[in-house]
This record gives C-alpha cells, structure tokens and sequence, in this order.
C-alpha cells in the first residue's frame, strides 16, 4: 500500500446502508496499518446542524438549502478533508457533494450546475463508491412502503436520486456497487474495488 492520502466518497440512496459501509471500511483500512479519518455530510458544524434540523422543521427552499450545503462543505473541505489528504492520510467520506447533485437536482437544480458550483473548491475524490438498491428495497429498509401521499413523495423523490447517482457511475473515478447481497457481501466487494487502486 502507499503512502499518499487517499480519497474515498461513499453514496447512494437512503436504506442502501453506505454509513455501515463507510465503517467497515475504515476499519479494515485501519488493520491494513493506514491512518483513516471518516466523516459525513452533512456535517455536525453550524450548516450541517441547521441543515438536519430543517429537515425535521420544515424544508427550506431549494435554492436554500444548496446554498447551506456549500458552505457547509467549504468549511469540511478547509478544515478536515484537505489537511488530511495533505497528511497522507485516507479520507472516507459519508456523502459528498454527489448527494448535493442527486437531492437538489431531485429538487430541480440542474445537476450540472450543481457539480460546477461544488468542483470550484471542492477536490474529487480518488474513488467513488455508489451504492446501488431499487426504490423498493430501500423503502422497505427504512420502514416506507410507499403508499401514503408523503411515502409516494419520497418515492419519486429517490428514484430521481437513483437516476442521477447512476448516470455518475460513468464517471471513469466512479465505481456502482449492487447492494443486494448481505453486508459482509457488500464490504468484501468495496475491500475489493478498494485494495485494487490504494
Ligand atoms: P443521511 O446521510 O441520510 O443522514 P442520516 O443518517 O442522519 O439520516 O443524510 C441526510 C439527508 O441529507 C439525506 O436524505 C440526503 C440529504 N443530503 C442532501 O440533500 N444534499 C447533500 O448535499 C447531502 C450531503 C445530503
């Protein structure tokens, strides 16, 4: 293994278990002998504080709420992701700024847009890991079934997301991982991915 930090983002839609499986793989990065620093967005700063607790309040406008996730994920790049790739460490990333484009895009900002406003200051990771699940099973996993009119809400809501993480599968640092199988089946296939480029 090298030396040099490495960046790793891990995204997908909700119910397709990314935070167990940012986990993991920080702990076997970690038994591999490599230092390893995991983080989400959003953040637990101010932004990412104001960002979650909208969520439960009240919704902001779309413009709003990129415009919180920019600056939350300025001061993550400032203050954590950028000094920690610069100590050669491992960076893996709960959420990024994929996310912005599949939930604000979802909301009707063009995702491009959204990609330029971001790649301004924000670095592209070495690797990233989507993390594939239908609408269904991920309804299923996180208790909806989608039949009542906010569950029908969410629905569409994630297909569009679907849609957008599966168009950056093309993206040649990009790598779309079926998360069918059980856990321990989808971390020993991101070990796998991983292993092969750090
Ligand atoms: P999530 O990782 O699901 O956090 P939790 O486990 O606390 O629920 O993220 C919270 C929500 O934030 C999720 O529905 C996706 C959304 N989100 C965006 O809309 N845009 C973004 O840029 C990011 C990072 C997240």
């Amino acid at each position: 293994m090298s030396t040099k930090g490495f960046f790793i983002v891990i995204e997908g839609i909700d119910g397709t278990g990314k935070s167990t499986q940012a986990r993991r793989l920080g702990d076997w990065l970690v038994s591999r002998g490599r230092e390893v620093v995991l983080s989400r967005e959003p953040t637990d700063g101010p932004w990412g504080t104001k960002l979650r607790e909208s969520a439960a309040t009240g919704r902001l406008s779309p413009e709003a709420e990129l415009e919180y996730f920019l600056k939350d994920r300025r001061q993550h790049v400032e203050e954590l992701i950028a000094p920690s790739l610069a100590a050669g460490k491992v960076v893996i990333l709960d959420r990024y700024y994929f996310s912005t484009m599949a939930y604000q895009g979802a909301r009707g900002i063009d995702p491009q847009e959204i990609r330029r406003k971001n790649e301004a200051f924000a670095p592209q990771p070495d690797l990233l890991l989507i993390i594939d699940l239908d609408v269904d099973s991920a309804l299923t996993r996180i208790g909806a079934r989608g039949d009542t009119a906010n569950e029908f809400e969410k629905r569409e809501n994630l297909e569009r997301c679907r849609e957008i993480f599966l168009s950056l599968g093309e993206e040649p640092f990009a790598r779309v991982v079926p998360s069918h199988g059980t856990l321990d089946e989808v971390a020993s296939e991101l070990r796998k991915v991983v292993s092969e480029m750090i």
